[in-house]
């Protein structure tokens, strides 16, 4: 915990935003508004690891109900910088300990974003089982699923994101992580009842600075993995940082919803 700046989940928040896949919240939407119906009541939604809240200043306004969001995160500081509203309750929790009582039984809609590919499959089972208990909507976004595509090839490219994807199978603080298979596990796991669509981050040739934040983090990424080839990396960094490609980089959005 702690390795997520507030500059590094402003940067990278416009670019969830134009990614996220729509159907899904419209779908969720729907969900909401038929548990709600003559109930007077507002939603009660759970955002685990919701660093600085990028997903409630996105998804809420997309809700056509009264919501209330209790936001979840093991970092103080990145929870003191989400908003201060009425309908919103900032929770500090170790949730790789602390995840079945950071949802309560009233909890109508569970989410994270850019959370999954940090956890081990133990974890995801006890989400899904804690979801299922409780008879809540699981909306899970912007998973990391292992492509990284850029507009014009380099050589290094596949190995460097071979590297990356290594790094993102290591102890995260919930046990080895899925990294870019935890699109696939929730599937597996969940079975037909959820919905996968890509979200995928477009980065175009004029977005500097994300593409130079990504390639800062994937060559430190690469370092830990190759500590020997730490020269070959940063020439590949040194390059990526000075052409003007744009990228794909492949993530999915999860929607499991229950009968209701
Ligand atoms: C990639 S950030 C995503 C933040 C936010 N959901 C967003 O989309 O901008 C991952 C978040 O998970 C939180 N996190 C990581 N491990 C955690 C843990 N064991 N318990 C609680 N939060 C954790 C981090 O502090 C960080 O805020």
């Amino acid at each position: 915990m702690g390795a997520f700046s507030a500059d590094w989940l402003s940067l990278r928040a416009r670019f969830d935003t134009a990614a996220r896949a729509q159907v899904l919240e419209d779908r969720l939407a729907r969900f909401a508004a038929t548990r709600l119906s003559g109930s007077g009541r507002a939603l009660q939604v759970v955002d685990l690891g919701a660093g600085s809240g990028n997903n409630h200043r996105h998804l809420s306004p997309r809700l056509p109900v009264r919501q209330h969001w209790t936001l979840v995160d093991g970092d103080e500081d990145l929870l003191r910088t989400a908003p201060q509203t009425t309908d919103l309750s900032r929770r500090h929790a170790d949730l790789a300990i602390d995840l079945e009582a950071a949802i309560p039984d009233a909890a109508d809609v569970v989410t994270a974003s850019a959370l999954i590919d940090l956890v081990s499959r133990e974890w995801l089972v006890r989400l899904v089982r804690r979801v299922e208990e409780i008879d809540a909507a699981l909306l899970v976004v912007l998973t990391y699923d292992g492509r990284i595509r850029w507009s014009d090839e380099d050589a290094e490219d596949a190995w460097v994101r071979d590297l990356v994807n290594m790094h993102q199978r290591g102890e995260k603080g919930f046990g080895p992580a899925l990294g870019p298979d935890a699109p696939r596990a929730l599937q597996d796991l969940a079975g037909p009842g959820l919905a996968t669509l890509s979200s995928d981050w477009k980065i175009g040739t004029a977005d500097k600075d994300m593409r130079g934040a990504l390639v800062d983090g994937w060559a430190a990424a690469a370092a830990e993995i190759a500590p020997d080839d730490g020269a070959r990396i940063s020439a590949w960094a040194e390059r990526r940082r000075q052409i003007e490609s744009g990228l794909v980089v492949g993530h999915a959005d999860q929607l499991m919803l229950p009968v209701l």
